[in-house]
């Protein structure tokens, strides 16, 4: 198994030196628990990776994984950049305290009035389509403005269909055959196009496909240099990397992927005579995914025609089970490393059939009342939960060596009303 599995000396799970069981008694279930240490340690790691091989190297942290203030806070402190996506996500980054200049916008089916926002927000913007750059040209404040364009480089990876984010299929970016031509129009619009961009797609622990990106995503930058006469101040070959989910999966080793991805850079840097541009990733679910756990609790033990085992969380609290069949290891959180006894399918509370954490999952005994932690619940979980079922969304704790903060309370029935009306004339 190539992920940490903390035990205490009482054996139960420890989650950045605090004890879960204590935890989800003291904050209740369903719980998000965030290990501060780790997410540190995931930054610097990668970010050692590859500055070590070229030192004008950044990294945007994808904050559509998780927008909690208080990871933004941590990665602020650790000098990050800032993926945004949408205009939330850029008001939510500069409450964190990023610096717009620190923040790229790359939004898709973008409309004129959020245009409108992150050009006076002074973020960089990284045009995902002619019709936003044409449209972004005719704000005012716009001319001699610098911006980025995404460019589909016609290679795709993804850990499902719905997280390949390049290839003909895709609905993200300009095409690698009109490339040259939307940077001359951007110039002719009157914009300083400085960047370039491609972002191929998530969870993809095979270096093959970034190896390819980034050759085909150079060429494409070469040839606008040469054939656009393009200064790039920065080259952002997006986010991606992926992290093990199941015991089988190995991590990706960082080092020597890093060594591979930025020799081929350097490479046609030097084949294109480009500059010294910086060298910009845009890793999400690598720096948050593996540093917190979902903790929810067994209420109910079921033989129907199947065993199951339900829980207190549902696909409204983590959704990756039900969306693209993703896996997360489930341990049970007073015996994490007990053998496996018998297979259950680990079913939430949300009123479908297709709320399930796991089908078969091979696990120890289990108890009404056991408290089970859902592995690696990082990224895209807290930021893709709903209130589906009229469910009251879960907390979310800090911990950095044992001490434990609440970075978002737990949701109340109040909250599910919040911003209704009802008409005065079905007033009872
Ligand atoms: N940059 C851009 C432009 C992106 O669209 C994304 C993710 C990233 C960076 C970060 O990708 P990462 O390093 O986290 O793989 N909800 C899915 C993942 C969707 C990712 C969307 N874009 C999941 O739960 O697996």
């Amino acid at each position: 198994m190539d992920f940490d599995l903390k035990t205490n000396e009482k054996g139960n799970l420890s989650i950045g030196g605090a004890d879960a069981l204590e935890l989800a008694d003291k904050y209740k279930t369903p719980l998000y628990v965030i290990d501060e240490t780790r997410i540190r340690e995931n930054y610097r790691r990668l970010h050692e990776a590859f500055s070590q091989h070229y030192d004008n190297f950044k990294m945007y942290y994808a904050c559509k994984a998780n927008t909690n203030l208080a990871v933004m806070r941590i990665l602020e402190e650790e000098g990050s950049g800032i993926d945004a996506v949408s205009p939330g996500e850029v008001y939510t980054s500069l409450l964190a305290g990023f610096d717009p200049s620190r923040i790229l916008f790359t939004g898709n089916n973008v409309k004129n009035e959020e245009l409108e926002y992150v050009v006076a927000s002074g973020v960089t913007v990284n045009v995902d389509s002619i019709s936003q750059l044409k449209r972004l040209s005719k704000l005012p404040g716009t001319n001699g403005m610098k911006i980025s364009i995404r460019v589909n480089p016609n290679v795709g990876a993804g850990h499902h269909e719905h997280c390949i984010t390049g290839g003909p299929l895709s609905k993200f970016g300009i095409m690698e055959e009109e490339a040259v031509e939307v940077y001359k129009l951007a110039q002719e619009l009157g914009f300083k196009p400085v960047g370039i961009h491609s972002h191929i797609g998530s969870g993809i622990l095979d270096p093959e496909p970034f190896k390819l990106a980034v050759e085909s995503l150079m060429d494409i930058a070469g040839a606008v240099h040469q054939d656009a006469g393009v200064e790039f101040d920065f080259i952002d070959f997006g986010g991606g990397i992926g992290i093990p989910y199941t015991p089988e999966e190995k991590k990706l080793d960082i080092n020597l992927f890093a060594e591979k991805i930025v020799g081929l850079f350097k490479e046609k840097l030097g084949e294109y005579k480009l500059r010294n541009p910086t060298m910009c990733i845009e890793p999400g679910r690598y720096i948050i995914g593996d540093t917190s756990v979902l903790l929810t609790r067994v209420n109910t033990i079921k033989q129907s025609y199947r065993k199951f085992a339900g829980v207190d969380a549902g696909f409204n609290t983590l959704l990756r089970p039900t969306m693209y069949g993703s896996y997360h290891h489930v341990v049970v959180a007073d015996k994490p490393n007990a053998e496996p006894t018998q297979k259950l399918d680990i079913a939430g509370d949300v009123c479908e059939s297709g709320d399930l954490f796991a089908r078969d999952r091979p696990m120890p005994d289990v108890e009404e009342g056991d408290l089970f932690a859902i592995l690696n619940a990082g990224a895209y979980g807290f930021t893709m939960s709903s209130q589906y079922n009229s469910r009251p969304k879960p907390a979310e704790l800090l911990v950095k060596n044992g001490k434990t903060e609440v970075v978002r309370e737990r949701e109340t029935f109040a909250d599910l009303l919040t911003k209704q009306n009802v008409p005065v004339r079905l007033l009872k």
